[in-house]
């Protein structure tokens, strides 16, 4: 162990999204809602669904190899598999283990994290433990859900919402004062039933009668969870940046969980932050729950919206209830290729490029007509198929 601790930082991410898109329209012939409504009360537009023969572990794989080949790390150098996860490949074993098996990780112990679409920031704030305390030196941590597999499809309340999709990311110590600075885990239980998948869990084991009234699938009071997701998001963010004694002035990027654009808004008000600087591909996943984050993150590094130095907040809320946040300082040189260059960010292009509601394109409008041709350019593809 170091007499002292250690900094641990991010050094590789990777993000994975299946190629089938699903968009407003085509919810429009399923449920009855509208495009209209779905962007003006959420501001998601499309979002991905896993094929059927894609489970979790196949979508964290993806990312994780991505992540691991940015960082320049073997699989056989990792020490820890951490996967946060609401939609395992199965109860048992772990979806951390099939990925550590999948990826030959041979050395690494793995583990899942249920901490709802918290469960990134959770499994980051573990992992990074790890890495400062000294008993890990490389760490491997993905979010990764499917949730569309439990989705009710019939219920306009919940299915417009969920996106599959994967993040990861590699953790080792860096320099001094970069990296993660603070966290901050909060949870209350007492708000569970707002968000829940009731059966097939010791409480209510599977039988005909608990599929035959879908409760399987996820059951929402979605009015309670957008009021305390208002209340949490800014609160969080301001208690990491409090703890690192960072003023919200000097953040670069706030990364937040992608569930609803009103929500994010809510929370950069809080912290008196533009919406520029505020990082958002919602309308493009819709709730990805535990990938969310680090496939924003993945992009908003892509997209040269993170520059080396640079203060980056993300937060989070879920199901638990749980809610939690991270401070993390980038790294002060680019390193292993995790920000090209030619990829800097240029504020003005970014505060214009950026949002998807109301005429604000998040992306260039080419990229959100062929939505196809990005996941193409985007997203290893087809890669995990058949793994
Ligand atoms: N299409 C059209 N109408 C819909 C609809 C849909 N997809 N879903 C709900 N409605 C209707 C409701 O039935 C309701 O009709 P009523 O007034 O006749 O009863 C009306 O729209 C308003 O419903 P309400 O639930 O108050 O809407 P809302 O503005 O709160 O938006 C959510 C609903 C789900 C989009 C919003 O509450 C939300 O995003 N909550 C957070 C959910 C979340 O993030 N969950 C994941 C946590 S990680």
């Amino acid at each position: 162990m170091p007499e002292t601790l250690r900094y641990a930082g991010i050094v590789g991410v990777g993000a994975y999204a299946p190629q089938r898109v699903l968009t407003n329209e085509d919810l429009e012939r399923m449920v009855e809602t509208s495009n209209e409504w779905i962007l003006e009360r959420t501001g998601i537009r499309e979002r991905r669904i896993a094929a059927p023969e894609q489970a979790s572990s196949d979508l964290a794989l993806a990312a994780a190899r991505e992540a691991l080949a940015q960082a320049g790390v073997a699989p056989e150098e990792l020490d820890l598999v951490i996967v946060a996860t609401n939609s395992p490949d199965m109860f048992f074993p772990a979806t951390a283990c099939l990925v550590q098996d999948a990826l030959g990780a041979r050395r690494a112990g793995a583990f899942d994290v249920s901490a709802g679409c918290t469960g990134f920031i959770y499994a980051l704030s573990i992992g990074s433990q790890f890495i400062m305390t000294g008993a890990a030196e490389k760490v491997l941590v993905a979010g990764a859900d499917s949730l569309s597999k439990m989705v009710n499809w019939e219920d306009r309340g919940t299915c417009i919402l969920f996106g599959d999709a994967a993040g990861a990311v590699v953790l080792e110590p860096v320099p001094e004062g970069y990296g993660v600075l603070s966290f901050c885990l909060r949870a209350d239980g007492s708000g569970g039933p707002l968000l829940t998948l009731p059966a097939g869990g010791s409480r209510l084991p599977a039988s005909h009668e608990t599929v035959d009234r879908k409760l399987h699938t996820i059951h929402m009071q979605g009015r309670e969870i957008f009021k305390f997701a208002v209340r949490v998001m800014g609160e969080v963010a301001l208690e990491v940046l409090r703890k690192a004694g960072v003023g919200p002035e000097r953040v670069g990027c706030l990364i937040p969980h992608q569930a609803n654009l009103r929500i994010i808004e809510a929370a950069a008000k809080r912290l008196g932050l533009g919406m520029d600087r505020v990082f958002v591909n919602l309308d493009r996943y819709g709730n990805t729950s535990a990938a969310s984050i680090p496939v924003a993150l993945k992009e908003a590094l892509d997209g040269g919206y993170i520059r080396p130095g640079d203060y980056v907040v993300m937060v989070a809320f879920g199901t638990g209830l749980t809610w939690g946040g991270a401070l993390v300082r980038w790294l002060p040189e680019e390193r292993r290729g995790i920000l090209p260059t030619d990829r800097r960010r240029n504020p003005e292009s970014f505060s214009k490029a950026k949002f998807p509601v109301g005429g604000r394109g998040i992306l260039p409008t080419d990229r959100r007509r062929n939505p196809e041709s990005f996941s193409k350019a985007k997203f290893p593809v087809g890669e995990v198929c058949g793994c």
